[in-house]
């Protein structure tokens, strides 16, 4: 079988290696992919954002299933787009991509079909907003950019005074872009939070070990979001607990996809908050995690492109996801980072890791043969062992090994 594999980060570098080992895989490509991704992959010159370019190439290159990683080439409708030569895809088609890419569609269809998530409206203007805003009185209150906005359009609102700025910022200024031409206005809610993740083929859904990120900065979760800064797995939910995302969130998503026809073949991924009264759904992305997944598949044990394929080709009912022990992964990240990372620094201690341990590159470049960073978040290190625990101990042990000018990394990741 031959693979096409769509992005560059640390999540395609842990799907490029958990692919490899696949006793079905023929040839992999990836993009872009990156310089990590290149040992394991042939990454033609050819930017994410060409759509034609990709489809020539998967066709040229006689691809069997393109792998969609990131959320923008979905939310452009590059699935529909290979779908339609005859490609198979394991990634949603557009419609289902607004799952992620509007806040407001993703609401409406939770309400619609009764999955349970935070109250809310919808906030089309900037004047009606500062009137609800003035109406509101409960506090704090999250007000989030309708777009894509990289997991930074959410604002957990202490006041009114900050409510009227994240209008001024996301509606009027426009901080990210036309993302912000809509907002979401939405109670706020309470608890610890959980990545349930679960691979769906418009009829039927496998879901993953539950996972945790860690998206502040820095420990006790000060500082400010990140695209997250270390993940663990499993999560141990209660038994009434999972079983409630599974009857009202899982169960209520496929009844909805199929009602509403919308065209799923690919992960959906419920950000959970379990309050007190019950798991409610934050959002919803319709791609793996990152950092997630870079502490899932080590934990599972059999063949990827077994499942990816079953899910793109409709067959996923009966399948299991075998997946044993525990996992952590620690992002490393450059100094600057979120908001004005350095790149360049080279980076020492990747030949000399302990037995087991795993790097998954997500800004990174080689340079004179050697690594250097490239980007805000630079490597995720993973260790699998028999306990969290365990792996928790394994992946610092791990980290230590590891060093490059400005690294910065959580130490409480797991605990
Ligand atoms: P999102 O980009 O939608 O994943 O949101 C980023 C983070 O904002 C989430 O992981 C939560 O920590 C927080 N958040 C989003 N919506 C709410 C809410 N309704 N109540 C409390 N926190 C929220
Ligand atoms: N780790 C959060 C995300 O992938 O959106």
């Amino acid at each position: 079988m031959n693979v096409l594999l769509i992005g560059g980060g640390g999540r395609e570098h842990a799907l490029a290696w958990k692919i490899s080992a696949s006793p079905r895989l023929g040839k992999l490509h990836a993009i872009p992919g990156s310089d990590a991704i290149a040992g394991l992959a042939v990454c033609p010159p050819i930017e994410q954002s060409d759509s034609g370019a990709i489809l020539a190439y998967a066709l040229e290159n006689k691809i069997d299933l393109a792998v969609i990683g990131p959320e923008e080439p979905l939310a452009r409708g590059l699935g529909d787009e290979l779908a339609s030569a005859g490609i198979k895809v394991f990634g949603p088609s557009r419609k289902g991509a607004m799952l992620e890419a509007s806040k407001q569609f993703a609401k409406e269809f939770m309400a619609r079909h009764g999955l349970p998530t935070a109250g809310f409206q919808v906030l089309y203007e900037a004047g009606y907003a500062r009137q609800r805003i003035k109406e509101n009185r409960k506090y704090p209150l999250v007000i989030k950019a309708d777009g894509l906005a990289a997991g930074k359009g959410v604002r957990i609102c202490a006041d009114e005074g900050e409510a009227l700025r994240a209008v001024e910022d996301l509606m009027e200024k426009r901080m990210f872009g036309y993302s912000g031409s809509k907002l979401v206005m939405e109670e706020h809610l309470t608890g610890r939070e959980a990545s349930v993740m679960a691979l769906v083929d418009g009829n039927s859904y496998l879901m993953l070990p539950v996972s945790r990120d860690h998206k502040r900065l820095r420990d006790g979760n000060e500082g400010p979001n990140t695209g997250g800064m270390g993940a663990v797995a499993p999560v141990r939910l209660e038994d009434n607990v999972l079983e409630t995302v599974r009857t009202e969130v899982l169960d209520r998503f496929i009844a909805g996809i199929k009602k509403d026809g919308i065209p799923f073949r690919g992960v959906i991924y419920a950000g959970i908050m379990l309050t007190p009264s019950g798991p409610k759904v934050l959002e919803f992305n319709v791609r793996l995690g990152d950092p997630e997944t870079q502490c899932l598949l080590p934990l599972l044990d059999g063949d990827i492109l077994e499942l990816l394929s079953a899910c793109a080709e409709g067959r996923l009912a009966g399948k299991k996801a075998g997946a044993s022990g525990a996992c952590a992964s620690v992002v490393l990240s450059a100094r600057g980072y979120p908001d004005a990372p350095e790149k360049g620094r080279e980076i020492s201690g990747l030949d000399d890791l302990p037995e087991g341990a795993l790097v998954f590159h997500s800004g990174t470049r080689k340079a004179d043969g050697k690594f250097v960073t490239c980007g805000g978040r630079v490597l995720a290190v993973s260790c699998r062992a028999a306990t969290p625990e365990e792996a928790r101990e394994k992946v610092y042990a791990a980290v230590k090994k590891i060093r490059f000018d400005g690294m910065h990394f959580r130490t409480d990741i797991g605990l």
